[in-house]
């Protein structure tokens, strides 16, 4: 009671309203207490960003980066479902063991290191910490973000332990507000307290890893069933759920997939595992330095096997893992909590067609620059989105996007026409399809060129520029050196697997702390490796040789 007291208050000193005063404390029953908070008469603007991992950290960075003048009576609240800020790099909570049907609050798995450079993961001039190896285990990454809060006193905006459940839009008059109700849990006894009240911007960061997309096939029940005696129970799971390889000692498994999950935890089981078969679409390449067998795609189960497209079967195949990605969902803007984004995969429907925001579960449209909401239900800057975009460096893009809404939210004249917007997104869409992307699938893939995904960071930049709202330095937003790093990414990855084979990593990395530092320390590797490469042509083969798309995921 005392804790719930204590929010009460903390909330009405923090926030506006939503005018309906019989929901304060509407109820107590059942340990919720529901309450709305009056408006309070200095809040000229009123903002919610939802995720406090890379993105939302980001675009809570930028908006209060706005000139103190400019952002003068606004309210900027950041809610986060979790206990603490990091998004996917914050671990399971302690105790915790994955278990469909529940969807893990986050896909990491303990042996996570990333598979870029951290030096290109971070937001504009606030590198990792020094002494961090460059390709970090999570917790660096986690450090990071939670250092990044900590620096910037972003803590004072951030509600953790608060999930927003529904944001229903109210239009009036041309212009309109959310009504967005949270659940906030204060691991008190008492349970969970609803937060319903009203925001005139919706800033959603809620990232693509959380909801596995979970393929089908006939014969799956007569498989799972029908486990033969003295073997452990056939399961078929979603590698969210995965976390140890030790599950896996001595067992026959398939591997779905071929992204950097279904390689990345293929390398992990395969010296445990009896055998692990790969199973991916036509001509993907399977986990390299591995034993892995490669299959093709699976047609379908029998009680006593698994049938591949190619007619052949496997009889003792003990656990299939579905490395096989995510939907994109927003179960807050969606059916059946709201109806602001509709969940729809026919063809018929595209952006110029849709009635209203879609998500086909794949991708967000019609959006200017996988940004603002262009339905026609509301102003392009009430419903934003940051961390869309993938295969680009995360931080600094989802910093940049934030940039771009917060000069909008300050100043709506900034963006092009409604008409413009929507032209220009369907100009990438098909570009992209004439490229061979379908855009309704990979549209939030950044692959229209090698160059799109820097390049797009400096066009929302410049964009800014060009409209006077931040002053021109002459300087591009995306360095030098972080173009070299991705133009060298395989390279890199080759020079630290050698420098970790030697276990030279402390000598490299000691004594670097300055962003400069940092970047000179990957064109002196680049430049080692490069060397011994010219002199060593025949140590190389074609597992060292990384295509781009398997760093940037
Ligand atoms: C296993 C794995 C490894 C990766 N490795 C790399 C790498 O090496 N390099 C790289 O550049 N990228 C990597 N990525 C990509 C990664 O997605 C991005 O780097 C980035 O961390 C994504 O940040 P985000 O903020 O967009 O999403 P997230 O980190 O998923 O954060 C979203 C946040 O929103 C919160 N949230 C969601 N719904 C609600 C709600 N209703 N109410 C309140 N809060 C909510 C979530 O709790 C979460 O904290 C990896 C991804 C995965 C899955
Ligand atoms: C969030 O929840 C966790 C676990 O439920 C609890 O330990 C923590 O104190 C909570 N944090 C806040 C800020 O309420
Ligand atoms: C498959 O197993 C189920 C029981 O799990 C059984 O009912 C069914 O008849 C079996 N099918 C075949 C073709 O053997
Ligand atoms: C795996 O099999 C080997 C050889 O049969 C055995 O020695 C080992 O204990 C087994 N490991 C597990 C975890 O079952
Ligand atoms: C959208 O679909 C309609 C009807 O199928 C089609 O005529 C139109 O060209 C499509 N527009 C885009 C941008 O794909
Ligand atoms: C808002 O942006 C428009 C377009 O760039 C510009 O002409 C106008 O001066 C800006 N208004 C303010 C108050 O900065």
């Amino acid at each position: 009671m005392v804790n719930i007291l204590q929010l009460v208050f903390s909330v009405v000193s923090l926030v506006s309203f939503w005018r309906r005063p019989e929901d304060v404390f509407e109820s107590l029953h059942d340990g919720y207490a529901h309450l709305a908070v009056d408006p309070s008469p200095e809040v000229t603007k009123s903002i919610a960003i939802v995720g406090a991992g890379s993105a939302g950290l980001g675009a809570l960075k930028a908006l209060l980066d706005l000139p103190e003048e400019v952002r003068e009576g606004w309210e900027i609240v950041l809610y986060e479902a979790r206990r603490d800020v990091g998004g996917l790099w914050l671990a399971d909570p302690p105790g915790y063991e994955p278990t469909p049907p529940n969807v893990p609050e986050t896909p990491m798995y303990p042996r996570v290191h990333t598979n870029t450079p951290h030096t290109t993961m971070t937001y504009p001039h606030f590198p990792f910490r020094p002494g961090t190896p460059l390709y970090p285990s999570w917790e660096h990454v986690q450090t990071y973000h939670a250092d990044y809060a900590a620096h910037y006193n972003l803590t004072p905006y951030i509600n953790l332990n608060h999930t927003v459940v529904f944001a229903k839009w109210h239009s009036h008059d041309g212009t309109g507000d959310w009504h967005v109700e949270t659940h906030a849990q204060h691991g008190n006894p008492g349970g969970e307290v609803v937060i319903r009240r009203t925001f005139d911007h919706l800033v959603v960061a809620v990232g693509h890893n959380r909801f596995p997309h979970i393929p089908t096939w006939e014969g799956t029940d007569g498989w799972l069933t029908n486990t033969p005696a003295d073997s452990p129970t056939r399961e078929i799971v979603h590698s969210v759920y995965y976390r140890e390889p030790a599950k896996y000692a001595n067992m026959t498994v398939i591997m779905v997939g071929s992204g950097t999950s279904a390689r990345d935890i293929a390398q992990q089981i395969e010296p445990l595992a009896r055998v692990v078969y790969q199973s991916v679409k036509d001509g993907k390449p399977t986990a390299p330095d591995t034993t892995v067998i490669p299959k093709p795609a699976i047609s379908y189960f029998t009680n006593d096997s698994i049938v591949f497209e190619d007619g052949t079967a496997l009889y003792d195949v003990d656990a299939v893992i579905l490395a096989t990605g995510y939907d994109l969902r927003v179960p807050f803007l969606s059916e059946p909590q709201s109806s602001v984004m509709l969940t729809d995969a026919s063809p018929d429907v595209n952006c110029t067609t849709a009635p209203t925001l879609t998500d086909n579960l794949r991708y967000i449209f019609p959006l200017y620059q996988q940004i603002f909401n262009l339905a026609p239900t509301m102003p392009p800057t009430a419903l934003t989105f940051v961390g869309l975009p993938m295969l680009t460096s995360q931080s600094p893009t989802d910093y940049a996007q934030g940039l771009l809404i917060s000069h909008a939210f300050a100043n709506e004249s900034l963006l092009p026409s409604r008409e413009e917007m929507l032209q220009n997104t369907v100009e990438r869409e098909e570009a992209l399809r004439a490229k061979g992307v379908d855009p309704y699938y990979d549209g939030h893939r950044m692959v229209l060129s090698d160059t799109e995904p820097n390049e797009y960071q400096d066009n929302l930049i410049e964009y800014l520029k060009q409209q006077g709202a931040i002053p021109d330095d002459g300087q591009r937003y995306v360095e030098e050196w972080r173009w070299f790093a991705r133009a060298n990414a395989p390279l890199l990855v080759r020079a630290w697997k050698r420098v970790q084979k030697l276990e030279e990593e402390d000598e490299w990395i000691a004594g670097i702390e300055t962003e400069e530092e940092w970047a000179d320390l990957m064109v002196r590797l680049a430049h080692w490796q490069s060397e011994w490469e010219r002199e060593h042509p025949s140590r190389l083969d074609s597992s060292d040789i990384v295509p781009n798309e398997w760093l940037y995921g």
